[in-house]
């Protein structure tokens, strides 16, 4: 008799921009179990509703699930607040990454966790290859690269994602910021000595999607580390600029340094990422950043 296939896959913090990109992604082919600290805004077949850093919940939860592939994004992402609240960071980002990883070691499960551009320093002056060595210049950056290393250290069958920049329909992110900025108030100053590749949640959710078919369900290798960006570089005052351009907002921008921001946590300057081992992979990199704003404007006027 053939073993039917276990499809389940978990993805934590199902609530979050990404996560709900991903159950939207994946559910037509799988049966999709979210977990985040609320009940999502949006339909999910299936949310345990729990706290990643409470390891006896994770470890019941991953035990009597038990999916083939966890794919953890549950984070804390604000990266002033790391700065201001390292324990909380270190808390979320380190030990809840600790639990999920043991308990997918435990029971058999492939783990995929995103992780982040900020885990560079920003000095290099090409992309970052997935061989570049990581050196975080802020507390967000510590706590994911930290987290990186405990699940690759703990789990063979587990998958690194670092990605940037991250814009969509499901929550707070810069596109909104400056447009909501910019109907109030038509003088703005953006930053324009950060660069870096903004990447569209539906895109990533979808890339995510053919990297976990590929690696987890048909080859079963290809793990270690990846770099998905959508394609392309800006800095964020030109991302702002043609956020407003194709919303038609009338609003003067100036650009301005990142000392000048003033902002608690420090930045890479330029923390662009090489895609090319999920295009060997997968035979695809993701559309222009341009093309994915626009797509992404579009979502306004439907609401
Ligand atoms: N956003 C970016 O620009 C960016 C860039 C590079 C990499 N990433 C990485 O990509 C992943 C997804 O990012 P995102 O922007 O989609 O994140 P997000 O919108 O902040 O979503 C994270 C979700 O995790 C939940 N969560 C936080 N702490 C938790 C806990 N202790 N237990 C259970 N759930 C918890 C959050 O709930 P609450 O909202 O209620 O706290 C939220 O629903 C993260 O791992 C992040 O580090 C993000």
């Amino acid at each position: 008799m053939v073993e039917a296939v276990n499809k389940t896959i978990l993805i934590t913090g199902i609530n979050g921009m990404l996560g709900c990109d991903l159950c939207h992604a994946l559910t037509e082919k799988f049966r999709i179990v979210g977990v985040d600290l609320r009940q999502p805004v949006f339909s999910c077949s299936g949310t345990v509703i729990g706290d990643i850093t409470d390891k006896a919940f994770v470890r019941r939860t991953i035990r009597e699930l038990s999916p083939k592939v966890v794919i953890h994004t549950a984070a804390y992402t604000d990266v002033d607040g790391c700065e201001n609240d390292p324990d909380t960071a270190f808390k979320i980002n380190v030990l809840g990454t600790e639990n999920v990883a043991r308990a997918c070691a435990e029971y058999g499960a492939g783990m995929v966790y995103l992780s982040t551009d900020y885990v560079f320093n920003g000095k290099k002056r090409r992309s970052y290859k997935v061989s570049d060595k990581p050196c975080p210049l802020n507390v967000y950056g510590e706590s994911k690269l930290a987290g990186e290393i405990i699940v690759r250290s703990l789990i063979r069958n587990s998958i690194v994602v670092r990605t940037s920049w991250l814009f969509g329909p499901n929550g707070r992110n810069f596109i909104d910021t400056i447009i909501k900025a910019a109907e109030k108030n038509p003088k703005l100053k953006v930053v324009n000595d950060q660069t870096g590749s903004p990447t569209y949640t539906v895109d990533l959710a979808a890339a995510l999607r053919r990297m976990v078919e590929t690696v987890f369900f048909d080859r079963k290798r290809g793990y270690g580390v990846y770099h998905i960006t959508n394609t392309g570089i800006c800095t964020w005052y030109e991302l702002a600029k043609e956020a407003l351009r194709l919303r038609g907002i009338k609003a003067e921008i100036s650009p301005i340094s990142t000392a000048a921001a003033g902002r608690p946590a420090l930045r890479p300057e330029r923390s662009v990422l090489d895609n090319q081992r999920y295009i060997t992979l997968t035979g695809t990199a993701l559309r222009p950043w341009r093309r994915a704003l626009k797509d992404y404007l579009k979502t306004y006027e439907q609401t």
